[in-house]
């Protein structure tokens, strides 16, 4: 058993009896007039849960405004705290630790999904480049248009979203949530420099470009304590048209003031996996954003992208992380933990099945117990 990975640790409140967390991943499988979670969705997260294992549960919008591809849940109706408080009550049956991941995709979106087929919001009215494709309410693909630069009058609201968001989730019994500033969604288009070119207090400089994020994380904190409240980002990722030239100042900015307000944890993303959905695609040579970050973040450290076992026990050992996320192989192997502490073989997974359909790739991956032997 490799014994770093199986040691316990505390998050916030929580004493978790292992480090084999469960990454957030958006599965697109709602219920589609609702966007609540369904049975469905509460076998997936049930099948995944363990005790003392955390779950961080997948990208959710705070507000229908937020949401770029059809059928994710979201956290903003009542039938939607209902859908979801049906997942948490499961996982908690059995042992386990939820979290959930609060989102605003911004710019990553398209008119189809915003309420009056009005054009996405961004900080800054700037498209993501024509290589990327939007994906549309209906399920196909478009061009990105160009976003709508908000006014900074309606910032305060969109902040005051994700501090409600975290209430609701409270209120449907989650543990905690993680505020999603990674993968090239709203708050990254706030850290960086080509997406947000505002001339208010929330664009040019460092400080004022880390704003949003701080003050998505203090509502967050208002709404449920700093205890329950994690923060993902991606230092050098370039998911969704994001990328900035120079990470190393923003980011140790924005790690050290969120080192101030106490929370839970921090969540970085490797950069050799790209993040969302195109996560296959691995960088050599790319920096590793465990090694950058750690001795900056004073806290609780959780890693991702690309690991396995081995990788990740020698990851803990060496004092890079204090958990490993996994994506990939936590939709193909519903007994990851398991798997891992016995060093038995995982599964493939099937990446035509990652996005939307029902149980197909979703509740359909056995157990190693449950498989016929070879
Ligand atoms: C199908 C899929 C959906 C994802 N959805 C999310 C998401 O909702 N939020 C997020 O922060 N990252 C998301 N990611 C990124 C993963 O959380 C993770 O960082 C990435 O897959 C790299 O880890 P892995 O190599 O263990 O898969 C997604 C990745 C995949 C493959």
């Amino acid at each position: 058993m490799p014994a770093a990975l199986f040691s316990p640790l505390t998050i916030g409140p929580y004493r978790l009896e292992h480090r084999v967390v469960m990454a957030p991943l958006t599965r697109m499988r709602a219920d589609k007039a609702t966007l609540a979670p369904r049975p469905l969705n509460v076998d997936y997260y049930a099948q995944r849960a363990t005790p003392g294992g955390l779950i961080i549960a997948e990208a959710t919008p705070v507000l229908p405004t937020g949401t770029g591809s059809p059928n994710v849940p979201g956290i903003y109706s009542e039938a939607q705290i209902a859908g979801w408080k049906h997942v948490v009550d499961a996982v908690h049956a059995k042992g386990g630790v939820i979290f959930l991941q609060l989102w605003h995709v911004g710019r990553v979106s398209h008119s189809s999904f915003q309420p009056g087929g009005a054009l996405p919001v961004a900080p800054s009215a700037i498209a993501i480049s024509d290589d990327l494709k939007a994906m549309t309410a209906d399920g196909k693909v478009a061009a990105y248009e160009t976003p709508r630069a908000l006014e900074t009058d309606e910032i305060p609201g969109i902040v005051a979203a994700y501090g409600q968001a975290a209430r609701n989730a409270i209120a449907a019994g989650f543990d905690g949530v993680e505020v999603h500033g990674a993968n090239g969604y709203l708050i990254e288009q706030f850290l960086q420099t080509r997406s947000n070119q505002r001339t208010d207090r929330y664009g040019g400089s460092i400080e004022n470009r880390c704003r949003f994020l701080l003050e998505v994380t203090q509502a967050v904190i208002d709404a449920c304590g700093a205890a329950k409240v994690g923060v993902r980002l991606s230092p050098y990722g370039i998911a969704n048209g994001s990328g900035e030239a120079e990470p190393m100042p923003l980011y140790t900015y924005a790690i050290e003031a969120l080192n101030r307000l106490g929370i839970a944890y921090l969540h970085l993303i490797e950069p050799r996996s790209s993040g969302a959905g195109r996560a296959d695609v691995n960088w050599q040579n790319v920096p590793s954003a465990l090694a950058l970050f750690r001795p900056v973040w004073k806290g609780v450290l959780i890693g991702a992208g690309g690991f396995t076992g081995e990788p990740a026990e020698a990851a803990i050992k060496g004092g890079h992380a204090d958990a490993i996320a996994f994506g990939r192989y936590f939709i193909s192997n519903p007994d990851l933990p398991q798997r891992l502490a016995h060093g038995w073989p995982l599964t493939p997974y099937h990446r035509p099945t990652f996005y939307g359909g029902e149980d197909k790739g979703y509740t359909d991956y056995p157990a190693y117990d449950e498989m016929a032997p070879a």
